[in-house]
């Protein structure tokens, strides 16, 4: 039977998100709709991510609370990067799964759920670089802050890391297909873009730069804000962290991961960085816009790490101040190299690590919020809060901020920020500047 509901639920980074939003307008053109419950939804989508953890445990398990009370199931798809490191394997473990479909083929999902409809079990997990994009249709609707990915994959080669295997190699999408959706994203009322990439500051094109890229999107009217993100610290160009200083659309964040502050660590995970380049690029982005905001993400117990070089990376976090980060525990992905490397740390020294960072990060994170209580910015508005009249928005430094408003998503309101909180802030309202 041809499905006419589907749900799809995406797990993992903000790429993965951005897929999930292009399957579902995929989807829509074939004239399905979006289910509101995976109950009430004839085809399920599992968008999985594969980074940390039991992934595919979590994926199975998941797929096998889908089956119905009466015994009937919508029909699945395992897509996302579980469904490319599992491949032809994921139909033999779970005869629920009616397609496998990989991140980089997930245009194919609308012939591939004709095929599953008509009894078949198709698999495909090839990785062409950048064709699925020629096949989306046009955008015509967007969130006031949209996601646009522009480059994919990566060849760094962190020793920990499954991206390389899941998404394959680093690719650059061609630069009028980029503005092209940049504008449709605009006209259908976007005001921010958020440009992704795994490596995304590693993004070139027929000899033009990323910097040169956020210069040329900055020209679009109706577009207020840019902002990017996952960066690679070895593609902070000179170019780039000028124009985080030049180019006042380009708000004032930057996601920069170190992931430890042990050199011989860094080394063990190829990181082709150490402290001193990576606090040198803080200190030459800071001089380009000293507001900036700045995030990381960190590993703790990478094989080998000692309560030294731990140490060293509670330092790196003293020394930068984040105004917030991600921290997550090492987890051996099968085939990386890391996953066979010798002196794996032991569960408990990790929970006890991850706890001392995090108690850290967090200070950090509220004191940051504290030091710009005071100060009048601009909040790009959102969505609804919870009570009545509340709105929620962003301020340039990507703080959540909540505020009593009657303006409307996709308006941006100039806003003193009046209260500090771990996690947002509180705002009062100004005055309105752009609809
Ligand atoms: N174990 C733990 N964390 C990981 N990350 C990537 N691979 C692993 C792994 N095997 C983290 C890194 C990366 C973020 C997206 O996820 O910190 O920057
Ligand atoms: Fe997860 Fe990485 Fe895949 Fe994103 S690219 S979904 S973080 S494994």
């Amino acid at each position: 039977m041809t499905p006419k509901t589907f749900k799809i639920k995406s797990f993992g980074c903000q790429m993965n998100v951005y897929d999930g939003e292009r399957m579902a307008e995929l989807l829509g053109a074939e004239g399905m709709i979006p289910a509101a419950e995976t109950a009430d939804a004839d085809l399920v989508v599992l968008n999985t991510c594969h980074i940390r953890e039991k992934a595919a445990d979590k994926a199975y398990s998941d797929i096998g609370r889908l089956r119905r009370e009466d015994g009937s199931k919508p029909l699945i798809a395992l897509a996302g990067c579980v469904a490319q490191a599992e491949g032809a394997e994921a139909k033999r473990r779970s005869p629920m799964i009616d397609i496998v479909v990989g991140p980089q083929v997930y245009h194919r999902l609308p012939e591939m759920v004709a095929e599953a409809s008509r009894g078949a079990r198709p698999v495909d997990t090839d990785l062409p670089p950048l064709s699925k994009f020629d096949a989306f249709p046009k955008r015509r609707r967007a969130t006031p802050s949209a996601f646009l990915t522009v480059q994919e994959g990566c060849d760094k080669f962190c020793t920990y890391c499954v991206v390389p295997y899941t998404r394959g190699a680093e690719v650059s999408r061609p630069w009028d297909d980029i503005v092209a959706e940049a504008h449709g994203l605009v006209d259908g009322g976007a005001r921010e873009l958020v440009l992704l990439g795994q490596n995304v500051n590693a993004w070139a094109h027929s000899g033009r730069s990323f910097a040169e890229l956020i210069r040329g999107l900055a020209k679009i009217d109706g577009l207020e804000r840019i902002r990017y993100t996952t960066s690679h610290p070895v593609n902070m160009t000179e170019d780039l962290i000028a124009a985080h200083g030049e180019v006042p659309k380009l708000m004032p964040y930057l996601h920069l991961p170190v992931q430890s502050g042990s050199n011989p660590i860094l080394k063990a995970m190829n990181r082709s960085h150490t402290t001193d380049t990576y606090l040198a690029t803080i200190e030459k982005v800071r001089a380009a816009r000293p507001d900036i905001a700045l995030s990381s993400d960190f590993i703790v117990g990478f094989p080998g790490e000692s309560e030294e070089d731990f140490e060293a990376t509670l330092r790196i976090v003293e020394e930068v101040r984040y105004a917030s980060a991600y921290s997550f525990k090492y987890s051996a992905r099968p085939g990386t190299p890391a996953a066979a490397m010798e002196d794996q740390i032991p569960v408990e020294i990790m929970d006890d690590r991850l706890q001392r960072l995090q108690a850290r990060i967090n200070a950090h994170q509220l004191a940051f919020n504290a030091k710009t209580v005071g100060i009048d910015t601009e909040v790009l508005i959102e969505r609804k809060g919870r009570h009545d009249g509340q709105m929620i928005g962003r301020s340039p430094w990507l703080q959540s901020v909540h505020l009593e408003t009657a303006a409307a998503p996709g308006e941006i309101v100039e806003v003193t920020l009046v209260a500090a909180g771990p996690n947002s802030m509180t705002g009062a309202v100004r005055e309105r500047v752009a609809a």
